[in-house]
């Protein structure tokens, strides 16, 4: 990980002595660095600990919205109530909330998100884009969009893309997306996106259409990397969109994509709706080929697909 480092080199770059940096090499060991210290030879990072801390989440993040400034936590009721006392305080966009554990995640439909502590990852993010309403869907596009890209980034391993807002192996889902909105009926205050991510969460614990990156990979993930690649392919979505627009994001997303072409289902405010998935529209908008061999733009709604 690192090299031997003298004391004195480190006492002389950090213009403090020593002693003082003995003292922050143990409350460093105590957090959960490991750091190997010889006589003559000084001291050497050799791990790290799995926390999603600031000073590990800031660590080589070179972006230029997302991750301006952390706020972590043990433990927390949701991440998006706190995301939400933050930006109502005028808390700028590209903060985020991260918590260990939640002791009251929530996801879609007011369905429960199962966040068991130092297993997963469970953020929220603060974002202020000059949208109308109707384009809101794009940004939960655009964010499954950076985590499948994040996701594959880390393990090489090429999640699916169910619209709106899950992410799956093999039909079985890993990662959700929640975001919600404070507007007035024609202007947007703020969002928050909220990302859960099953990480390193047992197969046992989980029900069983549900999963776990470790489970399909056969190994532990380093939740730290996999949170700093969230952030910068979070970012760099976020950019283009604002820079390009929304063709780049959408080339990307049918790429993860596979439902397209097949027999869905569709239910949406209280109908369904059958047919082939064709495509998304600008807005995020899902296009199904009916039955009756219309295209219809569904905004809302969850997806069965035909086996
Ligand atoms: C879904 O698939 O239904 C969306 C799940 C979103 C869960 C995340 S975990 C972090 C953030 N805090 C919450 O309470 N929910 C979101």
């Amino acid at each position: 990980m690192g090299e031997f480092v003298s004391g004195e080199q480190i006492s002389r770059m950090a213009g403090v002595s020593r002693t003082a940096i003995w003292k922050d090499i143990q409350h460093l060991r105590a957090d959960g660095y490991k750091i190997l210290s010889q006589p003559h030879a000084g001291y050497r990072l050799v791990g790290s600990p799995d926390r999603l801390i600031p000073q590990e989440l800031r660590w080589n993040l070179n972006t230029q919205r997302i991750g301006r400034a952390f706020y972590a936590y043990e433990t927390t009721d949701s991440t998006m109530d706190v995301a939400h006392r933050l930006a109502a305080a005028g808390e700028p966009e590209g903060s985020v909330v991260v918590s260990e554990g939640q002791s009251k995640g929530r996801g879609r439909l007011g369905r429960n998100w199962f966040s068991p502590k130092g297993k997963g990852i469970y953020l929220s993010i603060i974002l202020r884009p000059a949208l109308q309403l109707a384009e809101i869907p794009f940004i939960t596009l655009m964010t499954a969009v950076a985590l499948a890209r994040a996701v594959e980034a880390q393990t090489g391993l090429k999640p699916e893309i169910k619209w709106p807002n899950d992410l799956l192996f093999n039909g079985r889902k890993f990662a959700g997306i929640l975001t919600e909105l404070n507007a007035e009926l024609n202007r947007i205050h703020y969002l928050v996106v909220g990302i859960g991510m099953n990480v390193n969460v047992s197969s046992s614990a989980l029900p069983a259409h549900a999963t776990s990156i470790a489970q399909e990979l056969g190994e532990r993930v380093d939740r730290v990397a996999l949170a700093r690649a969230i952030f910068s392919q979070m970012d760099l979505a976020y950019s283009q969109f604002l820079e390009e627009g929304v063709q780049p994001t959408l080339e990307g997303w049918r790429t993860f994509a596979g439902f397209l072409g097949k027999r869905i289902r569709v239910v949406t405010e209280g109908r369904t709706v059958d047919g082939q998935a064709m495509d998304v529209d600008s807005t995020g908008a899902l296009l199904v080929r009916t039955d009756h061999g219309f295209i219809e733009s569904v905004s809302a709604g969850e997806v069965l697909v035909a086996r």
